[in-house]
């Protein structure tokens, strides 16, 4: 299995050798490697088992950073980075040359944020390169918020993972992208359409999947655990060895060690956090099916609902 460890100096060796190793995000982890290598971006897509049209996030130190692998950026783009940057907001921008096609997946444009974590930051800050990762999961299953949930799925494939603890947000990042100069959010995430909207006023939300999704992050089903999901509603009730996952009230039905609670006290930042590690604690009890509660639609709560819409999606 993999190395779990606090060690910076060990990280940046690895990755200056061409290595991935698993890094902490204030959402979710990463499967980080050299962005400008594109033998490593190849191993990412190995890694993840992702199809090569997915593109990937790339991850920087500053927002100065963020400019020298990017051109072209709106006013809104500025303002935003500004305002939420380090933090889970991604921009879509214009490539410049340095960024791979193997990143971007043939795209001319580049996902590119400036994540919130100390340890990660440092480790950005003794790189003289920016870091691909995309979550740090098999692709089409649910993204790790720690650094156990990494080296359960990935413990084989990558020698290190840096541990920065549980994630802060457990979410992955808000992905905001500029069609013709009109701002259109692609992912929902803890960055808010309202604190987006405050910024740039009015925005699209255009994050339903297509025949050609912008962002495969996008695509149904795509952050689904093993065991059956259904919408709570859309079941009949019937006991046995069925799961339950709740928002804040427990199911009259369902037995007690079968349900998770994302936040007994009804927050929507403790839930969104809760989100994935609890898909994972009953997607392992062998259970035949997992009733989800879709949570209250405020702030980070339609982040929330969303995941959960995708994961139950056929
Ligand atoms: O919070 C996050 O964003 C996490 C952490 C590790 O930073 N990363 C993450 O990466 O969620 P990933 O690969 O699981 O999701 C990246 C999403 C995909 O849906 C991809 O399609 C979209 O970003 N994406 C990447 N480049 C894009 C581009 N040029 N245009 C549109 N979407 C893009
Ligand atoms: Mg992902």
């Amino acid at each position: 299995m993999s190395i779990i460890g606090k060690d910076i100096k060990q990280a940046a060796t690895l990755l200056k050798s061409g290595n991935c190793v698993g890094i902490p995000t204030e959402t979710v982890y990463g499967l980080a490697g050299n962005a400008l290598d594109t033998a490593v971006v190849a191993s990412i897509f190995r890694i993840k088992d992702r199809p090569d049209f997915d593109p990937l996030i790339v991850h920087v130190a500053s927002l100065a950073q963020a400019q020298q692998y990017t051109l072209d950026w709106p006013e809104g783009a500025k303002s935003l980075a500004a305002k939420y940057w380090p933090g889970p907001l991604t921009l879509v921008l214009p490539k410049a040359v340095a960024i791979p096609f193997q990143v971007t997946s043939g795209l001319e444009t580049v996902a590119i944020r400036v994540p919130d974590h100390a340890l990660t930051l440092d480790l950005l800050q003794t790189l003289d390169f920016p870091l691909a990762a995309p979550s740090a999961n098999p692709f089409g299953y649910v993204s790790p918020t720690t650094a156990a949930h990494v080296n359960d799925q990935l413990g084989g494939k990558i020698s290190y993972i840096l541990d920065g603890g549980p994630c802060r947000v457990g979410v992955e990042s808000t992905i905001i992208a500029w069609n013709e100069g009109v701002p259109e959010i692609l992912r929902l995430g803890a960055v808010t359409i309202e604190m987006i909207e405050t910024v740039l006023g009015k925005v699209r939300v255009k994050t339903h999947s297509s025949s050609n999704p912008k962002a495969p992050g996008m695509l149904e089903n795509h952050y689904a655990p093993h065991t059956k999901l259904v919408f709570q509603g859309a079941e009949k009730d019937v006991p046995g060895k069925t799961g339950y996952l709740g928002f804040d009230t427990f199911h009259p039905l369902y037995p007690r060690e079968n349900q998770q609670l994302l936040s007994p006290s009804g927050d929507l930042f403790e839930a969104a956090r809760n989100l994935y590690a609890m898909l994972r604690i009953l997607d392992q009890q062998g259970l035949e099916k997992i009733i989800l509660a879709p949570v209250p639609a405020d702030g980070v709560g339609q982040a929330i609902n969303d995941r959960i819409r995708r994961a139950v999606s056929k």
